[in-house]
């Protein structure tokens, strides 16, 4: 069963509150919240003080994936907020297993991310200390951009290896440009978590959105 994962970025900040509420009554299963930090990222969004307000509107999990530097300063903060799932870029950490612990000792799901640029080995050595990968299929820092269908053999690369190691509950998570057509390539892949940021806020009908994405990777 995969879990869809409406992202944020694509709803109206000015009615966050309203926005998740109408996401989780039209069958969303996590909520995902992108942190952009103008640095790791060209563009800013949000931080802790507006996922904390976003939680009070929603019993859903909320999914938070940090597109910042130095993430580790940032943790407990998005953990105090309501986080069940934080996930960091490899790219930005210099310490990535010290950051995934720090993730994990706060008894939350710690999820590495990575870059279409970066290659599905720069998960290797922490794959067995982490709940989700998430390969990026855009360059993370908008919503609305095409997806990239050379990720998908990194999908399937990672899926391999966590056989191998017997990892049978790694999550992995697929970021931008997911829809209808993308949905089942990525299931296809291995993957079980899906955002949509444009596909879901981008229509005003998001229970026969999530429902479309859903019916699409569960095939
Ligand atoms: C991209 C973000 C995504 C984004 C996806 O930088 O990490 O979560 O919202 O948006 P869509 O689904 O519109 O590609
Ligand atoms: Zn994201």
């Amino acid at each position: 069963m995969v879990i869809i994962a409406p992202s944020i970025l694509s709803a109206d900040f000015a009615a966050l509150g309203a926005e998740v509420a109408e996401a989780e009554a039209s069958g969303a299963d996590w909520i995902h919240v992108d942190v952009m930090d103008g640095h790791f990222v060209p563009n800013i969004t949000l931080g802790p003080a507006i996922t904390a307000a976003v939680k009070a509107h929603t019993s859903l999990p909320l999914d938070v994936h940090l597109m910042i530097e130095n993430p580790e300063r940032y943790i407990a903060d998005f953990a105090a907020a309501g986080a069940s799932v934080i996930t960091v870029h490899a790219e930005a950490c210099v310490h990535l297993h010290r950051v995934v612990h720090q993730i994990k000792e706060l008894g939350l799901m710690a999820g590495v991310a990575i870059n279409p640029g970066t290659p599905a080995a720069a998960v290797r050595e922490v794959l067995e200390d982490v709940d989700l990968v998430l390969v990026m299929t855009v360059n993370p820092g908008f919503g609305g951009q095409a997806f990239i269908p050379r990720m998908l053999r990194k999908i399937t690369q990672i899926r391999e290896w966590a056989g191998e190691i017997n990892h049978k509950g790694l999550r992995i998570e697929v970021d931008g440009g997911i829809a209808e057509a993308t949905a089942s390539l990525v299931a296809e892949a291995g993957a079980d978590v899906l955002v949509a940021g444009n596909a879901v806020f981008g229509r005003s009908d998001r229970a026969g959105a999530i429902r479309v994405i859903r019916e699409a990777a569960d095939g």
